[in-house]
């Protein structure tokens, strides 16, 4: 989380305010507060800020700039938490992105040097250990360089130092790009933040540090290296809101073209990972709805023969034992940064299994390393939630499992005749019947999503959109589990959503009528209207496609619920949209 920027330039001043719009284009990484650092001639000068980004005090333009926007981890959201972090002395300024594990012992052994500490995050020990090394190296790149192994734990860092015309800068398990303009450098956590000055990136690898001013030095293991600059594919118009109040709208719109886009393929691709799949043990790993599209698609790959083991990112290392070169993974991951399913990755690699990223950024850590990509195509998502990538990654999936059978364009044809469904959910007739049921729902103090087979990976995924976003507190159950515990929640209007499939519906349809005779407020989303139902939502479509199209309506409420709150659906409380921390 956290997201991090430095613009660099011998030639070419930035407008502080306009710098200040760069680290506004990060803060989906996290908006606790924010900050930055720019030189004015051998002096550092440094604002910092508490909530969300705003105008800057401070007026004027500079050659060197490094600013951040915070997602809080190691103390609370106050000025002195907030980076840049200047050593005592002011002659370093850093922001950093990741965790220091060992900060207390190196706080410690700053505090026996006589270094001061004004705040409590760990970052702060890594100005003041540069200074440290300071003292005994030539250079501040020597100093750097001990002060980075001295550091454990992951990061990524950028630093000014007083008397330097230069951004340094070193990465170590989190993101980090370096953005090649005609006349300035923006090293950055994600390309959002210069797309619209250049399409020129270049992804920095593990391990790598180094300098910018006027060019570009990178070393990795003491040695320099060279790397590739590659081209970003899509256009700035995506990473805007355009016509759309918020980008969670605007996303959830989009659908009816991403799901189509993610499943243009490379056929060559899909055909070898497919033969991968048939002969190996398989275990898709994933974390929050990147784990529900996995679970959303669990049947088909059951239907068509394979048996794939779900696992959570964060709970895999418990199967390390089972894993060999006869085991092939499917990481899913939007942002391919996620830190506990790139651990999950690493501990696969050091078994030899074969590593497939179902992945939508390209050049983040996922892609790079694994042994083939299926990117997602959607663009970037900019709203914390995931909307449109959800959908994609069940198309892919979808796509796999169809791919099993030998039956890879089934899907794609599929998909092409659902995408006048998805079409309708997303239209503003059917966001207007959402909206009302907003106003219905929107004082509930608890909300239950309920659902069988596929649809129970939709029901979980409902319940996470409705909570993250709105705050009410929503859960969701297999239906068959109902009466084993959770039907003791349910109170004269408790509001049950019930996702009610095609065909076989008939256990379902009891589980909601058992649910209505308690009490419950019943909101029905299918295609037939039922008589339990206190609230119909309408979705037309196959059922082997509805933890596509039956998700988008709860898309959409959530959306609602956040506006009728008064919260802002892009940004809630306490989320990051790249969880780059265990
Ligand atoms: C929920 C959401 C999160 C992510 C999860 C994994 O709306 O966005 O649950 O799905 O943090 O993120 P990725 O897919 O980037 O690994």
């Amino acid at each position: 989380m956290c997201g991090i920027v430095g613009y660099s330039s011998t030639s070419n001043s930035i407008e502080l305010s306009e710098f200040v719009s760069m680290i506004k284009s990060l803060d989906y990484r996290g908006y606790d507060s924010w900050g930055f650092t720019f030189k004015d001639a051998d002096q550092l000068k440094t604002e910092k800020q508490l909530g969300k980004i705003e105008t800057p005090n401070q007026q004027g333009s500079a050659t060197f700039v490094i600013g951040h926007t915070r997602w809080a981890t190691h103390g609370k959201v106050t000025k002195d938490n907030t980076h840049p972090h200047t050593s005592n002395s002011n002659k370093i300024s850093l922001v950093h992105n990741g965790i220091i594990e060992n900060h207390q012992e190196l706080r410690n052994k700053l505090k026996d040097n006589g270094f001061n500490f004004y705040g409590e995050t760990d970052t702060e020990v890594i100005p003041n250990l540069i200074e440290f090394h300071l003292r005994t190296s030539e250079s501040v790149l020597e100093a750097f360089k001990k002060t980075l192994d001295e550091l454990k734990g992951t990061f990524a860092i950028t630093f000014l130092h007083d008397k330097s015309k230069k951004i340094f800068f070193a990465r170590r398990d989190s993101p980090l790009t370096i953005g090649v303009d005609k006349d300035s450098l923006i090293v950055s956590s994600d390309v959002t933040s210069f797309i619209d000055r250049t399409k020129k990136v270049i992804y920095l690898e593990d391990g790598d540090y180094g300098y910018i001013n006027s060019e570009i030095k990178i070393f990795n293991k003491e040695k320099e290296v060279h790397r590739e600059i590659s081209e970003i594919d899509w256009d700035v118009s995506k990473a805007k809101k355009g016509d759309f109040k918020h980008f969670m709208l605007k996303e959830i719109s989009e659908q009816v073209d991403t799901v189509k886009q993610a499943l243009i393929q490379d056929s060559k691709l899909i055909e070898k990972i497919t033969n991968e799949l048939k002969s190996s043990e398989v275990y898709i790993v994933a974390c929050g709805s990147s784990y529900n599209a996995a679970k959303a698609a669990e049947g088909e790959f059951l239907k068509n023969g394979l048996i794939p083991r779900i696992i959570h990112a964060h709970e895999f290392e418990q199967y390390e034992k089972f894993l060999s070169e006869k085991s092939t993974i499917i990481a899913i991951s939007q942002s391919g940064e996620t830190l506990d399913l790139i651990n999950a990755v690493k501990i696969a690699k050091t078994r030899e299994a074969k590593i497939n990223a179902i992945v939508n950024v390209q050049g983040s850590s996922l892609t790079r390393l694994s042994d083939n990509n299926i990117f997602m195509n959607v663009g970037p998502e900019i709203c914390v939630l995931s909307t449109k990538s959800y959908t994609a990654q069940v198309a892919i999936l979808m796509l796999l499992a169809s791919s099993l059978i030998n039956k890879p364009n089934e899907s794609k044809q599929e998909i092409e005749e659902i995408v006048r469904h998805i079409y309708y959910l997303t239209s503003e007739s059917a966001r207007k019947h959402t909206k009302e049921l907003s106003q219905i729902l929107r004082y509930s103090n608890h909300i239950f999503t309920i659902g069988r087979g596929r649809d129970y990976a939709t029901a979980m995924e409902a319940a996470l959109k409705i909570k993250e976003v709105s705050y009410i507190h929503a859960e969701g159950f297999a239906g068959g589990e109902i009466k084993h515990g959770p039907i003791a929640m349910i109170e004269h209007g408790t509001p049950c959503i019930v996702f009610v499939p095609n065909k076989n519906n008939q256990d379902i349809l009891s589980n909601a009528q058992e649910l209505k005779s308690r009490g419950a407020f019943i909101i029905g989303i299918s295609e037939k209207k039922d008589e339990t139902f206190d609230y119909w939502i309408k979705v037309l479509g196959p059922d082997k496609f509805s933890p596509i199209l039956r998700i988008i309506p709860i898309q959409a409420l959530s959306y609602y619920l956040a506006i009728m709150k008064g919260l802002d659906p892009d940004k809630p409380r306490n989320l990051a949209k790249s969880v780059t921390v265990k």
